[in-house]
Order: C-alpha cells, then sequence, then structure tokens
C-alpha cells in the first residue's frame, strides 16, 4: 500500500510584514519544498499574497487560508469566504486556531465555520486543544468537548477532506523543550482518535489525520510524528525562517 506522505502545514500567522520579505520567503520556501519527496507542504500565508503566490508555484507547495468567513459572499465587510479562497488557487482553510479563539470564536461559530469550508470544496484543517493540563484530568474533559462541539454536525460524506491539528495552546510559541513530549503525544492521539471513532466508526474515525503544532522544531519533528503517530505538523514562527524550515524538512525526510 502506497504511504501517505507526511502533511507539513506552515502557518505564517500575520507574517512577515511586507510583500518584498513575504515573496523571498516564499521562493525559499517553494526551494526546500520541491526536495522533499515524503512531505507535502502547505503553506497558510497571508491573505493578500494568496492568489499571487498561488499562481506562481501550485505545484511544488499547496496553498492554505487561516480562517475562512461561514458566509460564501455578500455584504460581511473585511471577511474572506470559503469559495474566494478556492477560486484563488486555495486547497486548505486552518480553522479555529486558537489565536482565533482567543479573539472570541466559539466551538459553535467554528463548527459552522468548519461545515462552509468544507461544503465549498476546502480541506479543513480544524485546531483543538487546552490551554493547560490539571492533575485531574479536566483538561481531557475540557478537549474532548471541544471537539465534539467544534467539529457540530458534519455528513460523513465530507470527513475525507478534514484534518485535526492537535495544539495545545501551553505548548505554543515556546523553545525546542517547550514542545509536548512525544510518548505524551501518543497518549493524546489515541484519546482524539477514540471520540472520532465514537462519533463516526471505526474506519471513518481513523482515517482522519491528527497533525500535531507547538514548537516544532528540526530537533523534535522527527519523534513527534514516529513517537507521537501523527500523520503531520502545524508549524508557526519556525515557518519564518527558511534556514529552519530547511532542516526541519530534512530530519522528516
Ligand atoms: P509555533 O506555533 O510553531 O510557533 O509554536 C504553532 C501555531 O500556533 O500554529
Amino acid at each position: 500500500m502506497k504511504k501517505n506522505k507526511v502533511l507539513l502545514v506552515a502557518n505564517w500567522k500575520m507574517n512577515p510584514d511586507t510583500y518584498e520579505k513575504a515573496d523571498k520567503l516564499f521562493q525559499e520556501s517553494v526551494h526546500v519544498a520541491s526536495q522533499a519527496k515524503k512531505v507535502k507542504t502547505v503553506l497558510c500565508i497571508p491573505y493578500p499574497w494568496l492568489t499571487d503566490f498561488s499562481h506562481k508555484h501550485q505545484k511544488v507547495v499547496a496553498f492554505g487560508g487561516q480562517d475562512a468567513s461561514i458566509e460564501q459572499a455578500g455584504s460581511f465587510t473585511g471577511e474572506v469566504s470559503p469559495k474566494m479562497l478556492t477560486s484563488s488557487g486555495v486547497e486548505y482553510v486552518i480553522i479555529g486556531h486558537s489565536e482565533r479563539r482567543a479573539l472570541g470564536e466559539t466551538d459553535i461559530l467554528i463548527a459552522q465555520k468548519v461545515i462552509a469550508s468544507l461544503k465549498a470544496g476546502l480541506k479543513v484543517i480544524l485546531c483543538l486543544g487546552e490551554k493547560s493540563r490539571d492533575d485531574h484530568g479536566e483538561y481531557l474533559m475540557f478537549l474532548r468537548e471541544q471537539i465534539i462541539n467544534s467539529l457540530g454536525k458534519i455528513q460523513k460524506r465530507y470527513l475525507k477532506k478534514l484534518i485535526i491539528a492537535y495544539e495545545p495552546v501551553w505548548a505554543i510559541g515556546g523553545g525546542d523543550d517547550e514542545a509536548m513530549k512525544p510518548t505524551d503525544l501518543h497518549e493524546i492521539s489515541i484519546f482524539i482518535k477514540k471520540i472520532l471513532v465514537e462519533m463516526y466508526g471505526q474506519d471513518s474515525g481513523t482515517s482522519i489525520p491528527i497533525l500535531y503544532g507547538g514548537s516544532v522544531s528540526p530537533d523534535n519533528a522527527k519523534d513527534l510524528i514516529n513517537l507521537g503517530e501523527v500523520q503531520g505538523l502545524l508549524v508557526g514562527h519556525l515557518s519564518l525562517n527558511s534556514k529552519k524550515f530547511s532542516e526541519l524538512l530534512k530530519n522528516i525526510e
């Protein structure tokens, strides 16, 4: 059986601050990604540059938005619709990132965004993760509810385009030793899979890819994937440094 490629999602967030810097980072990232055979690279770059960049290099990397509206068009100032993304050569979208949840996005809104994006044909990377941990396992209850509520009532036929990114908020934005331990990640990836199986049955539940995000580095990436048993990584600040991004890709390969 053909093994699926590891998914490496680069979340540039609101960076860099000019088109010139973004274009340079983009060219470098494409060069790095073109050398990786076992990794599929998805660049989630700010809206203003998505169409321009996606028309340049669609074959080497895939493109992702960092959010999308629940609407497809209309009087919604400042919003960008899933349909606008698909018609701009964008294949993926991140929904429910903790930085958007911190701005007030609820599980209910996120569930609506997930469905709207799936219906428009996007592959949805749904972000989940607890803010902190406790000794009594309450964070597991939190996570369970977050998964169930953020998924809402997705019809089974859309599950093929769904990806879960587990990003514990306490691990985001740190150094190498602030990422989660791969063995702990393994426990959580099993926990998430179990909930997905309860919701959608064995076959569909186990086929939804799970990614990890939070202080991923060239040093911890391989263990997180192999020992954590996840199908890929979501990388934030490291993806802005093409030298480190290249090291990361080489280590995963
Ligand atoms: P980080 O961010 O890699 O900088 O920790 C990950 C994320 O927020 O998606």
